[in-house]
């Protein structure tokens, strides 16, 4: 049954389908029992199709989900599973702007940002499609005027530097993206990125900075967030205190759903660029969020990546769950979490560009599925969203691969990597050798975490009988690999796709809500209610628990306060 408005009326009673009742659900139990009995090399060895039948392509991605411990009973159980889930309506219904955040009670509309120009997306009855075109243009037509120079700070020269203040989703987009898209920014123009409230972030960032030549956008959903009005109130007094007041009209934009609050900041609402609260936090690089990745790679690069995540978003919508990239990542993760209760799953990009990329699916992975209760308010009988880390490789390998290779957990792998390298070669004689020697890395990681080498390999080599247990790699460690031509916008936008689409699988699956984040709220009111306390002169009086109340005291006393 489609979902027309959000939950169906059953769903709102009862919450959504429990799959846990379903014959498949109890079927995958029984495959996790046995899954340490899974041996990689005899699923390769006695099925000579299975890596043409395990690889998919999604736009300019080839995803390799061979080496992964999955039978086809396996699979079959977990579209199964897809299928009792409504996972195919569910994705309808989120593309259409139906209220499926029903925790705040708002669509879930990132992919109208994205969405062909020409095509109606109705919210409230009204087509967002038109408010979506107007903010990409004065977006493109504001990057152009920065990025030719046209556009002239208080003193009449050009900028050079762009501080995006933000946090969260309005921090670890952009500065992904425009690390990730170096080999394609404007060579005249800088971005720097503060987020965090520690003023050390904000205070590096401007170090070496001219006022005359540094354009901020503040960037923030609610412009509430207590840190990034924190970081913006001080650059604004760096900026004011060597340019005076007036300064801000052309050094301060705002990206921000909350034009109220924009104004009462002092910002020029004309230097204000929207987007709704149809777009959640995480999900937001592509919208006005992204302005300044827009400066750094130009309205094309930034159209270009909009394109990609089109790409996605279509094959998502409209490919065979069995054949649907997005909901066999997404799929596979459950598989691991719920079923074989593996806590966590590691993002190795083999590209340096790619660095910030593992912190950024924290966020989008773990504030989306890290829930605790299904959609109705029931807490969950099973486990959801994993923990997500990861750095790239080749320098992972130095130093926690070891314990992916030989501990006693198993962390399944992303593997993602490119045919291109992304610099530039001109200047290194001989640099071109160093993307062999990368995607070698890569290629043989995964090898090595599948196959392993037992104890009788290692035998044939290794003289001293007592080394050989240390010697040996147990395999069967499972990963996905992500292969692609070359890191383009468009192959950028395409992986984030990838990854959005496969968070919302995981979601729908569990029955919960990943698109709200509650569980960020009760440390921010805590905070708030605290600063007094830390900062009164007279010693305030403490009602928290005995350990905060030492700690509060500890830090007034070593604040001499
Ligand atoms: O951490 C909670 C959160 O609301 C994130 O979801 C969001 O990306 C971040 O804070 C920043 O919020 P805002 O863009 O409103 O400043």
């Amino acid at each position: 049954m489609p979902w027309v408005t959000g939950p169906t009326v059953r769903e709102r009673q009862t919450g959504p389908v429990d799959l846990t009742k379903t014959h498949a659900w109890r079927s995958l139990e029984q495959h996790a029992a046995t899954v340490e009995r899974l041996d990689l090399r005899q699923l390769f060895g006695t099925d000579p199709d299975r890596v043409d039948r395990m690889t998919h392509s999604c736009g300019d991605m080839t995803v390799d989900w061979s080496k992964h411990l999955l039978t086809p009973a396996i699979v079959d159980d977990l579209l199964a599973l897809a299928a009792q889930s409504e996972l195919a309506a569910k994705i309808a219904a989120m593309m259409r702007g139906d209220r499926i955040n029903t925790t705040e009670d708002r669509a879930v509309l990132h992919t109208a940002l994205r969405a062909p120009l020409d095509t109606a997306v109705m919210v409230d009855g009204a087509d967002v499609m038109p408010a979506v075109r107007a903010v990409l243009d004065r977006m493109a037509t504001f990057s152009e005027r920065v990025r030719t120079g046209d556009w002239l700070g208080a003193t009449g020269r050009p900028v050079d530097t762009v501080v995006n203040i933000g946090i969260g989703g309005s921090d670890l987009g952009p500065v992904m993206a425009y690390e990730a898209l170096a080999a394609f920014r404007h060579p005249r123009l800088e971005c720097r990125f503060v987020s965090n409230v520690d003023g050390s972030d904000l205070v590096a960032a401007l170090a070496d900075l001219d006022p005359a030549t540094t354009l901020f956008v503040i960037s923030s959903k609610t412009f509430t967030t207590q840190e990034t009005l924190a970081n913006a109130r001080s650059a604004r007094a760096w900026l004011t205190g060597a340019l005076g007041d007036d300064a801000v009209a052309t050094h301060f934009a705002a990206v921000s759903t909350n034009t109220a609050e924009v104004a009462s900041f002092g910002i020029d609402t004309d230097n204000m660029f929207g987007f709704w609260d149809w777009v959640g936090g995480r999900y937001s690089l592509d919208s006005a969020i992204g302005l300044s990745l827009m400066i750094a790679i130009g309205a094309a690069g930034f159209r270009e990546m909009l394109a990609g995540f089109r790409t996605v978003d279509e094959h998502f919508a409209s490919a065979p769950l069995s054949e649907n990239v997005p909901a066999l990542l997404g799929l596979i993760a459950v598989w691991y979490r719920t079923f074989c209760g593996l806590q966590s799953r590691a993002i190795l990009p083999y590209s340096r560009a790619l660095h910030r990329f593992p912190a950024y699916l924290q966020q989008l992975d773990m504030e989306s599925n890290g829930k605790r209760v299904r959609l109705n308010g029931d807490p969950v009988s099973y486990e959801t969203g994993p923990v997500i880390w990861g750095e790239p490789g080749t320098n992972g390998q130095h130093s926690f691969h070891q314990l992916l290779h030989q501990g006693t957990t198993v962390v399944p792998a992303d593997f993602i990597v490119f045919a291109a390298p992304d610099h530039r070669t001109g200047a290194f004689v001989g640099i071109e050798a160093h993307h062999d020697l990368l995607v070698a890395n890569c290629l043989a990681q995964s090898e090595a975490l599948a196959f392993g080498k037992n104890a009788a390999e290692v035998a044939e080599t290794e003289p001293d009988p007592t080394l050989v247990s240390h010697r040996t790699f147990p395999g069967n460690r499972p990963s996905t690999t992500i292969m692609a031509p070359a890191l383009t916008p468009s192959l950028l936008g395409q992986l984030v796709a990838l990854y959005e689409h496969h968070v919302f699988t995981q979601g729908v699956v569990w029955g919960i809500n990943s698109f709200d984040q509650w569980g960020v709220e009760l440390g921010k009111s805590l905070a708030t209610a605290m600063i007094p306390e830390l900062t009164a002169d007279a010693a305030p009086e403490l009602a928290h628990d005995a350990s905060t109340n030492a700690l509060i005291e500890r830090y007034r006393s070593m604040r001499r306060r």
